[in-house]
């Protein structure tokens, strides 16, 4: 069976001072660690991240990265440059992403076919908001954003992370139940199944308010295979219960 995979998205927040304090707390708790870790750092903190964690159980992931190869295109980060800094992960199409910047889902899997090209995972982001729940419509637009990934990723498609994040789940202290949540995690495998026979060794994750009280029972579902955390990632010993949870 696949370790489960517990990602840190630290957003835009940190400070040299505040990342190295967080690291090393989190270093001194990895001992016995039973699943994957990584943190998604804001671009400026690759490489400081990537020194701290060398050799670690911890892994380093991106938050964005450019649908173009290089060139002029100010302000953008390749994946050729993430790659140059040891990422591992990336992810594209969170919905803050999608919400605040437009990202349509053609943006979303240029940027996911971007990383792949680099050597790097994306973490491919979906989620439903809070009216698109409530018109029952969920399932239908998580299957349409996964559907842009599979349409242009093909068979490669089993290299890609798969993040279900309910928009109104984000930072809201509001959480899908297990049930909720294992029940679009089971749609976004069929789904998978469909396109690929290695739909199992692709990691599943949820995302939204996941924090040290509700993790175990969201993680215990058949389909969760791990974590997005937001806030929880920024506390040393909220992550580290995280993670214990994950095994
Ligand atoms: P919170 O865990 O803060 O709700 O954020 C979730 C998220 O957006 C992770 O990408």
């Amino acid at each position: 069976m696949k370790k489960k995979l517990i990602a840190g998205n630290w957003k835009m927040n940190g400070s040299s001072a505040s990342n190295e304090a967080l690291l090393q707390a989190l270093l001194a708790g990895s001992a016995n660690w039973q699943c994957q870790v990584a943190v998604c750092v804001p671009a400026p903190y690759l490489a400081q991240v990537q020194r701290l964690v060398a050799g670690s159980g911890i892994e380093l992931g991106a938050q964005d990265v450019s649908q173009h190869g290089a060139g002029a295109f100010t302000g953008e980060v390749s994946a050729d440059m993430l790659k140059d800094f040891g990422t591992r992960y990336c992810l594209v199409g969170h919905s803050e992403r999608r919400q605040y910047h437009g990202e349509t889902d053609a943006v979303v899997v240029a940027k996911a076919q971007r990383a792949l090209a680099a050597g790097i995972t994306p973490v491919v982001c979906v989620g439903e908001t809070l009216a698109e729940r409530e018109a029952g419509r969920t399932e239908e637009v998580v299957k349409r954003q996964l559907a842009a990934a599979i349409h242009t990723i093909g068979h490669c498609i089993s290299e890609i992370v798969v993040a279900y994040e309910p928009v109104w789940a984000i930072g809201t202290g509001k959480t899908a139940s297990p049930e909720e949540a294992q029940q679009v995690h089971a749609v976004l495998r069929a789904q998978l199944r469909a396109a690929t026979e290695h739909a199992d060794r692709v990691h599943i994750l949820y995302g939204g308010s996941m924090n040290a009280a509700n993790a175990a029972q969201l993680l215990a579902q058949a389909d969760i295979d791990g974590g997005l955390v937001g806030g929880a990632s920024l506390k040393a010993i909220d992550f580290l219960s995280i993670i214990a949870a994950a095994h």
